[in-house]
């Protein structure tokens, strides 16, 4: 069902070091920096030959990734996202199997402009697993 890996998300607590440091220290191809109002992220993409990492900084009052900033104070994986197919086709196998999809359990339009669902992590590894239809 899963197909390739589209990105890695990183929290970060400093956005425009952590971008320099892709971008000067690993020599990657990184993005101007994008606010995201409605997801509470100002995202930095980084550019790899096989997939990209998302580099995440909270924006706003609520943002989703402040709580994991509180408590990885030096930044730290927050998410994997994997491309499918269909996504409604995805939410109900998983739902099926007894996974548990976040929020009101149906795909929302994420980050990207693309639909995407977010499965529980006690359920998935221990890992924040997007799923993103492309
Ligand atoms: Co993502």
């Amino acid at each position: 069902m899963i197909g390739k890996l589209n990105h890695v998300a990183i929290a970060v607590p400093d956005l425009s070091a952590a971008a320099a440091q892709y971008r000067d220290v690993f020599g990657a191809k990184v993005s101007d920096p994008v606010d995201l109002p409605d997801h509470g992220v100002t995202t930095v993409f980084v550019s790899l030959p096989n997939t990209k990492i998302e580099l995440l900084h909270p924006l706003g009052e609520d943002s989703p990734i402040a709580g994991f900033l509180q408590k990885n104070t030096a930044g730290g994986i927050h998410h994997v996202c994997y491309e499918v197919v269909d996504i409604g086709l995805a939410a109900d196998k998983l739902a099926a199997s007894g996974m548990r999809v976040l929020g009101d359990g149906k795909p929302r339009i994420g980050a990207h402009g693309k639909p995407v669902l977010f499965l529980h992590p006690k359920d998935a590894q221990g890992t924040l697993v997007e799923l993103e239809q492309v």
